[in-house]
Order: structure tokens, then C-alpha cells, then sequence
């Protein structure tokens, strides 16, 4: 067994064996127990970005709440918007109780949200310009976060693991959410073959750009990378797109939309599907909050986060 070789206390260096010991027996790693800084960091950036993506993640389809076809629609995006704000409330907790040995709160990590230094999902840097957009967000953006969440369901880390079920049960209405909207759209006028025609043209890069670049145990030089040493998660990003291409292109396809990627093509031998990579410049553009719809969705937050302190305020537990 290696021992983080960082760490050259022997008593640290015992305690770290003894949780790779665990790690590796497959034992859940809960709140109080002891654990290595490059785990709790890790756990920490990993849960807080994804719970400020649940939550940033829900204000493209709110723009959609006023605009939805049908009361049968809006109901629907509309649980659909308070399920996303729900699951980033249970998260932030999750992080909130790694932060503690830190002195850190939920706040903090909203203030690092308006100040770039946490970062959410590229997908959500993204406009909804149509209804289509709002539809293919929760068939194929939902979807992409279905394959990334399964895969940490039996994240060694407790209760991120437990989160991570409940969420994925909602994540599947999400999806079929999204379905229905997209083959109601597919079944209907040109126009609105169109509308997903030009949503599938417009989010088929970001979803690739979703899953992260390949990491460099695909091409066989590392296992570094920390959240598959501390089994946090199984798949590694291309694996988990592959599966992503897997679920969805046939689907695409057979409904008669084409998609935007001209080299795109299952190779039986290595059984990988081949396609045009993304620009990955625009995922650095993102991560410094300069995507097209960055700081308009940022500034919604920041208002809402500063016009509704009352109300945490009003619910903050009185000492008395
Ligand atoms: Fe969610
Ligand atoms: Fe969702």
C-alpha cells in the first residue's frame, strides 16, 4: 500500500494506511472521521461545485417558468426549477460539513461563487434561447449529469454517496421531463423540428465539454488522478462520454435530426465512437466566468442572494 508520500509524520503516515486500508475494503468514509487533507479538499471542491451547479444550474430553465406552452409545461419546468434548488440545498450541506475543521460556512462558499473562485458546469454558462433549448437541457443535459452522478453512487464518501440517490431518483424525471418536450417538438410543425434541429446544433460542443478532457489514464501514462485513487468515482471522463454517445446518438439520429459533427462514427474494432474534439479553449473561457451567459446569471444570484438575506436571517437558529 503506498502512503502519501507528503506526509511524513509517522503517526499521520499510520493514519493515512488505516484509511486506505478502508478506502480500498470498500468502507463508507462518514463526517467525523479522520481523513486526509487532499480527500477532504477534494470532496470539497467536487460537492461544492456541484451543488452551486444544481443551482445555477436550475436559472436557464427558470427564464422558461413565464414562457411555457402549456399549464401542463409550466408545472412541470417548474418542479423541474425546484427539485435543482433542492438538490443544491442538500449538497451545500454535505460540503458544509467538510468545511468545519476550516472555520468555513455555506456563505463562504456563495461569496467564492461571486468571486470566481467556484466554479460551476459549463452547460449552465449556456443561453436557452428557445424551447427547444429548454427541452434539450433536461433530455440531454440532465441526461449527461445522469452518467456522471450513477457513476459516483457508490462514492466512498458517505454521504455524498447518499445525496447522490436521492438526486439521481429526481434526475431520471428530469430527463423524460426533457424527453417529452423534445418528442412532442419532433411529432410537430417544421418550425418546431427546427427549434431542436438548432438546440442540438447549439449544446451538442458544451456537452461534450461537460464531461472534461480526456484524463491521462486513457492514453496509459498516469493514475493520478484523485478522485479514482480515493474511489470517489469509477469512470474516468472519456469512458463516461462514451457512455454518454452510447445512450444518445442512435437516439438523435432515429428521430431524424442530424448532429453537428461531420467525422462522427462508431469504430467496431476498439468499440470507442470517434469524434470531432471540442474546442477546449472555451472551457478555460467558462472557468473565468466568460461564457455567454456568465455574468448575467451570476448578477441574478448576487441579487437574489443579497434581497433574500432576510429571510435567512428570519430562519437562522436565536441564541438565546
Ligand atoms: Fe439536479
Ligand atoms: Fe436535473
Amino acid at each position: 500500500m503506498s502512503v502519501n508520500a507528503t506526509q511524513t509524520n509517522p503517526v499521520e503516515d499510520i493514519k493515512y494506511a488505516d484509511f486506505m486500508a478502508r478506502i480500498e475494503a470498500g468502507e463508507k468514509i462518514e463526517a467525523g472521521d479522520w481523513m486526509p487533507d487532499e480527500y477532504r479538499n477534494t470532496l470539497i471542491k467536487l460537492i461544492s461545485m456541484h451543488g452551486m451547479s444544481e443551482i445555477m444550474g436550475a436559472l436557464p430553465e427558470k427564464e422558461w417558468v413565464p414562457k411555457a406552452p402549456t399549464l401542463h409545461r409550466k408545472l412541470g419546468i417548474m418542479a423541474k426549477v425546484q427539485d435543482e434548488m433542492g438538490h443544491g440545498q442538500l449538497l451545500l450541506r454535505v460540503a458544509e460539513d467538510l468545511l468545519i475543521p476550516y472555520g468555513k460556512k455555506r456563505d463562504d462558499l456563495m461569496q467564492d461563487l461571486f468571486t470566481g473562485k467556484l466554479k460551476f458546469h459549463n452547460v449552465f454558462h449556456m443561453e436557452a434561447k428557445s424551447w427547444g433549448d429548454a427541452g434539450l437541457i433536461g433530455w440531454l443535459v440532465d441526461g449527461a449529469a445522469i452518467i456522471t452522478q450513477t457513476d459516483m453512487l457508490g462514492a466512498s464518501y458517505g454521504p455524498y454517496a447518499r445525496a447522490l440517490h436521492r438526486i439521481c431518483a429526481e434526475e431520471v424525471f428530469h430527463a423524460q421531463h426533457g424527453e417529452a418536450i423534445i418528442m412532442a417538438l419532433a411529432e410537430g410543425t417544421e418550425e418546431q423540428r427546427q427549434m431542436v434541429q438548432d438546440a442540438i446544433d447549439y449544446w451538442w460542443e458544451s456537452l461534450l465539454l461537460f464531461f472534461g478532457p480526456p484524463s491521462k489514464d486513457e492514453m496509459g501514462a498516469s493514475k493520478q488522478d484523485i478522485t479514482l485513487k480515493y474511489r470517489i468515482r469509477t469512470g474516468t471522463n472519456e469512458g463516461l462520454r462514451q457512455s454518454f454517445f452510447n445512450k444518445y446518438i442512435k437516439r438523435i439520429l432515429s428521430l431524424g435530426f442530424t448532429i453537428p459533427d461531420e467525422t462522427l462514427r462508431f469504430d467496431q474494432e476498439t468499440g470507442k465512437w470517434i469524434y470531432q474534439q471540442p474546442d477546449w479553449n472555451k472551457l478555460k473561457l467558462i472557468a473565468r466566468n466568460e461564457g455567454p451567459r456568465s455574468q448575467e446569471r451570476l448578477d441574478l444570484r448576487r441579487n437574489s442572494y443579497t434581497n433574500n438575506k432576510w429571510v435567512r436571517e428570519a430562519l437562522a437558529p436565536k441564541v438565546i
